[in-house]
């Protein structure tokens, strides 16, 4: 079989504040982004999202790029403060007009547009008023949803609250290395993390309730996925271990977030090494939390290695030293396509998407006007291989979205990391097809027997 299953969904993701601009337009309020990028030192070089891909003008001609590479799906994100400038309270009519405009554009190019509440540009308003660690904060993630299922679910059915909260509340709010640039104490970043849930399960509540066309409903999770170094039983029980099981005062365990999501309870291991540290949690929290949801998004760039050491408990392997990596120096890893949703699916059972993959390259424009990217061809083709691998081997997976349509302002590196397929040239604001992009085309074109 080279094909990927009938009805899989072939795509390419993109976020709000990564490629829009039009920061001060259309009556957008401030987020917690915009005020990083205004603390000097903060992000590479000085870089802003102020202008980003300037997505916000020029969307139309990226609909169609999109039409011509053939994506079946856009993964985007709203922007909070372009639908609520405050947060709550009062909607903006023009910011809602812009999704709007985008959704009706991306159903008559027949892509289906697969929409994220919230990928990281939170209102600074809230914010002040104490962001994920105010007992408000559920609700007034919950409040949103319900405004932004008013206004688009007549046409979008696909929808994921989060991006990434293991991201937003571990380098927002513990490592302060993104917005909002906090360094809390663990029990606050544990509160923090809790909210975020109840955020979640109130999003959830709300589209359910509220969707004009049956809604299907997941997140965008990350963490720390780990393959084991053989397929040993013993390996591989090391490596699902590793993953779920074991615990650090961090946040990057897939199982702190997603058991509470599909078990209705925190890991036995969380609430014994975190002890007070853990937030007061109710029965009634918890049914909020656990909202049952239609899939299990997962963006996964890379994995670590382990293997079953001696004590019986996983140990970690190195990689060989030269081991091949992107620029964001994250390493190729073609396994964790594999083991990443077979560990996800046999734990959770459900259906598995690929909410974003993809790498980072030294891309640019060639003498001959291209832009030529083999390293990334060669990445996905081997990623894409492995996640096939797992599809056979009993993995339900539905869809799989390349991270990302075009280059765009990657956080603290700023425009330094080129993840596109799409290669956009600042300055001028042109786009080109990279060389991966049409062979994205002929991927998504044969259901996926294009990668051999
Ligand atoms: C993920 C983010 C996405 C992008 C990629 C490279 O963590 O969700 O916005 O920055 O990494």
């Amino acid at each position: 079989m080279n094909e990927f299953p009938v009805g899989f969904v072939w795509g390419a993701g993109a976020a709000s504040y990564q490629v829009e601009g039009g920061a001060y337009e259309g009556g957008r309020g401030t987020t917690v982004w915009d005020v990083m990028c205004w603390t000097p030192g903060k992000i590479w070089d000085g870089h802003t999202g102020e202008v980003g891909c300037d997505h916000y003008h020029r969307w139309r001609e990226d609909v169609q790029i999109m039409k011509q590479i053939g994506l079946q799906a856009y993964r985007f994100s709203i922007a909070w403060t372009r639908i609520l400038p405050s947060g709550q309270g009062k909607t903006n009519a023009e910011g809602i007009g812009f999704y709007d405009r985008l959704v009706d554009a991306l159903l008559e190019a027949g892509i289906e547009p697969w929409v994220t509440l919230f990928h990281w540009d939170y209102p600074y308003e809230l914010f002040c008023k104490g962001g994920w660690l105010s007992p408000d904060s559920p609700k007034w993630f919950g409040d949103y949803a319900a405004v932004v299922a008013d206004a688009l679910s007549d046409r979008v059915t696909k929808w994921m609250t989060l991006n990434e909260p293991p991201c937003f509340i571990g380098l927002g709010l513990q490592s302060g290395d993104h917005a909002p640039g906090l360094k809390l104490g663990f029990s606050e970043v544990l509160r923090a993390a809790h909210n975020t849930l109840l955020g979640h399960g109130l999003a959830v509540q709300a589209l359910r309730e509220r969707c004009k066309k049956k809604p299907m409903i997941g997140m965008a999770m990350c963490g720390r996925v780990t393959a084991p170094v053989s397929e040993d039983r013993a390996d591989v029980e090391a490596a699902r271990s590793n993953m779920f099981d074991e615990f650090g005062w961090d946040v990057w365990n897939y199982a702190l977030w997603t058991d509470p999501i599909f078990f209705g309870r925190y890991h036995e291991n969380a609430i014994r090494l975190y002890g007070n540290a853990m937030p007061r949690v109710t029965d009634n929290d918890m049914k909020i939390i656990a909202q049952p949801l239609d899939f299990y998004g997962m963006n996964i760039y890379s994995c670590g290695f382990v293997k079953a050491g001696k004590s019986g408990r996983p140990e970690h392997v190195a990689l060989p030293v030269g081991y091949g990596m992107t620029t964001m120096e994250w390493p190729v890893t073609p396994e964790a396509l594999y083991w990443g949703p077979r560990f996800a699916w046999e734990r959770y059972r459900k259906p598995i998407v690929i909410t974003e993959n993809g790498m980072s390259n030294t891309d640019w424009i060639a003498l001959d006007g291209g832009v030529h990217d083999p390293q990334r061809i060669d990445f996905l083709t081997r990623y894409l291989k492995e996640y096939r691998r797992a599809i056979e081997g009993g993995v339900q997976a539905i869809g799989y979205f390349q991270w990302s349509i075009m280059d765009n302002f990657e956080w603290a590196h700023g425009y330094k990391r080129r993840f596109g397929l799409v290669y956009v040239d600042y300055p001028s604001g042109r786009r080109i097809l990279k060389d991966s992009a049409r062979w994205y085309r002929d991927v998504i074109r044969s259901n996926g027997a294009g990668i051999g």
